[in-house]
């Protein structure tokens, strides 16, 4: 068979299918297209001097990397004069990024992470961006946070991009899950798998395990019966992986199960956790759900949460089905 192009692919959602609109349809397309130049920047690396310091700091306290800065106005210079978007936020950004006025405005909201595992850029480990798509509600035209508080629920498209050995595309459109790797030479995504769903059971987890002396009692207990083995509650033994770039730790989820935890801890509890609502967690949770796996705060489903603010953090519990809902248990439990 012809390898097919995500092109071709949305195309085939769009008019054979009816599951998309043109304009959104487009936007994923000036996404993807953004996403292969900030592959290109990461895979140039020292060459293009990219690595290293900004110099500044973002609105969550965190020192931007250059790359996570370059990576920012890429997606935002490629975003904003095609129509079909009426404002952008980003984990790097205050406040929302209006469509400038010389510009057409759409009926879309695009969120995102542009350079996730910033920590991982100077060692050249995988890093990526991650991104999900809402409506605007009806009736606003100039969006301001408020127009972004939505349930993840109501995202229209998520995906994140893996500038890894390969650079790989991971999108939903609220109808499954599919895979498009990079073709470097062409230029173009291809569609390498298609309907990913997550093995129910595994064997292995993903949590930093440096914070443990701060962790709370139910993932002191998830995680003591796991690393107890053979010998202990779940009478086998588990694997553990940690790269520290959640696009690649889902990645890996996606591809052979797994759990992915960012517990709330003693160190984060003022912030809500680690990881950021609308940026990270939302997204990650429509393609996890949408593979048929599962994603919690600990407590109830990360997709039902209203957000309370553009940048705020969440505990995240997500992967393999049956795992989350038993960590989750033991929260609901204590
Ligand atoms: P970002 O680089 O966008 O700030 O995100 C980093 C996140 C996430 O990718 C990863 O899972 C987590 O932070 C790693 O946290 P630790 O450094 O605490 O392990
Ligand atoms: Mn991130
Ligand atoms: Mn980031």
């Amino acid at each position: 068979m012809k390898p097919v192009s995500l092109s071709r692919f949305l195309i085939e959602e769009q008019r054979d299918k009816a599951q998309i609109r043109p304009d959104l349809r487009l936007l994923i397309e000036v996404v993807a297209r953004a996403c292969k130049s900030i592959s290109i920047a990461v895979g140039k690396g020292a060459l293009g001097g990219v690595l290293g310091d900004a110099g500044a700091t973002n609105i969550q306290g965190e020192a931007q990397k250059k790359l996570d800065v370059l990576s920012n106005e890429i997606l935002l210079e490629a975003n904003e004069w095609g129509g079909h978007l009426a404002a952008i936020a980003s984990e790097e950004m205050d406040d929302p990024h209006p469509i400038p006025h010389r510009y057409p405005k759409g009926e879309y909201l695009l969120v995102f992470d542009p350079l996730d595992g910033s920590s991982n850029i100077d060692v050249n480990v995988s890093v990526g961006t991650i991104f999900s798509v809402l409506r605007c509600p009806e009736g606003v035209t100039e969006p301001t946070e408020a127009a972004f508080l939505q349930p993840g629920a109501q995202q229209v498209a998520a995906g994140y991009c893996v500038y890894g050995p390969s650079t790989i595309l991971v999108l939903t459109l609220g109808d499954g899950v599919n895979v498009f790797t990079l073709d470097r030479e062409v230029g173009s995504f291809v569609l390498t798998r298609r309907g990913v769903r997550i093995p129910e059971e595994t064997s292995e987890f993903a949590i930093n395990a440096s914070n443990q002396r701060h962790w709370e009692a139910p993932v002191q207990r998830y995680v003591a019966e796991l690393t107890a083995g053979k010998t202990g509650p779940r009478g086998r033994d588990f694997n553990m992986r940690w790269v520290a770039s959640m696009v690649a730790d889902v990645h890996r989820i996606l591809t052979r199960g797994g759990i992915f935890m960012y517990p709330v801890d003693a160190k984060c509890r003022d912030k809500g956790g680690r990881l950021r609502l609308l940026y990270e967690a939302n997204p990650m949770a429509l393609i996890v759900e949408q593979a048929g796996g599962a994603a919690t705060d600990g407590h109830g489903r990360l997709l039902d949460r209203t957000p309370r603010g553009l940048h705020e953090r969440v505990p995240v519990f997500l992967g393999s089905r049956q795992e989350v809902e038993r960590v989750t248990a033991y929260h609901r439990e204590a």
